[in-house]
């Protein structure tokens, strides 16, 4: 899939798909504590995207992707398929939410807590959500994709965390997942260059323990090799002639 340039009608589609996106997470915190299964955070989402905003949720049926969500608890890095599991306090769960919008995706991610978390499940979802900034403050037009992926990777390694490497960021719009490939590692002054009107998503994947990862038979949830905990942050971000702008920021501007 080859890289789009948006035209200068289309980021208006694109804010209004990253804000339904950020609106859903913005509903579905309250009900993320323990007892709740992930089916049943899957079910309020879909009903919510497709019930209130009149959108489509792009997972379900996405490559055979039979849910609306993606819920992705403690050593799931991503892709964990919502069903019976339920939650009890402590765990960490990514809910990865992308709506299609008059032909746009908006898509991101965030970290939920049931109950206490832990100190170590704190401080990854923390330098997960930092590294993301860090990543998302280098986009400009003229920089390069390395710039973000250095910045991300040296964050996260400061912190004696490791960056997953099979799976990255995407260019978006009326497709889900277009080029460029978005890594979350790399060096600096190399790689793709950014232009204007360009919209992608920053969406490191981070691990307490080592980066391997691990396919599960059902064909999409990828776990840590090692079992350690895993946590991921996700924004939509337009190119400016400035800088950047986030598309899906949520409520509290973050
Ligand atoms: N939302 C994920 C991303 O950030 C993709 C999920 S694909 C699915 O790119 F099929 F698992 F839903
Ligand atoms: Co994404
Ligand atoms: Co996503």
């Amino acid at each position: 899939m080859a890289v789009t340039i948006k035209t200068p009608e289309q980021p208006e589609k694109m804010r209004i798909a990253g804000r339904l996106a950020a609106d859903v997470l913005d509903m579905i915190g309250d009900y993320v504590k323990p007892g709740v299964t992930t089916g049943e955070l899957d079910r309020l989402c879909h009903e919510y995207i497709t019930g209130v905003q009149n959108a489509i949720p792009a997972p379900l049926n996405y490559r055979g992707f039979p849910k609306s969500i993606c819920t992705s608890v403690n050593h799931v890095v991503c892709h964990g398929i919502p069903g019976d599991k339920t939650l009890k306090s402590g765990d960490a769960v990514n809910i990865d939410v992308t709506v299609i919008k008059d032909g746009f995706h908006g898509d991101t991610s965030r970290m939920f807590f049931a109950g206490k978390p832990s100190i170590q499940a704190t401080r990854l979802s923390e330098i997960a959500f930092e590294s993301m900034w860090l990543g998302i403050q280098e986009l400009a037009p003229g920089k390069r994709l390395g710039d973000v992926g250095e910045a991300v990777q040296k964050n996260v390694e400061k912190n004696n965390f490791s960056v997953v490497r099979e799976y990255c960021g995407h260019g978006i719009g009326q497709v889900f997942h277009e080029d460029p490939q978005v890594l979350h590692y790399g060096k600096r002054n190399t790689g793709f260059e950014l232009r204007e009107g360009m919209t992608l998503t920053v969406e490191p994947m981070i691990n307490a323990g080592k980066a391997n990862v691990r396919l599960l038979p059902d064909g999409w949830t990828v776990v840590t090799k090692d079992h350690s905990l895993s946590a991921q942050w996700e924004h939509t971000c337009l190119i400016t002639a400035s800088g950047f702008e986030v598309l899906t920021l949520g409520s509290d501007n973050r």
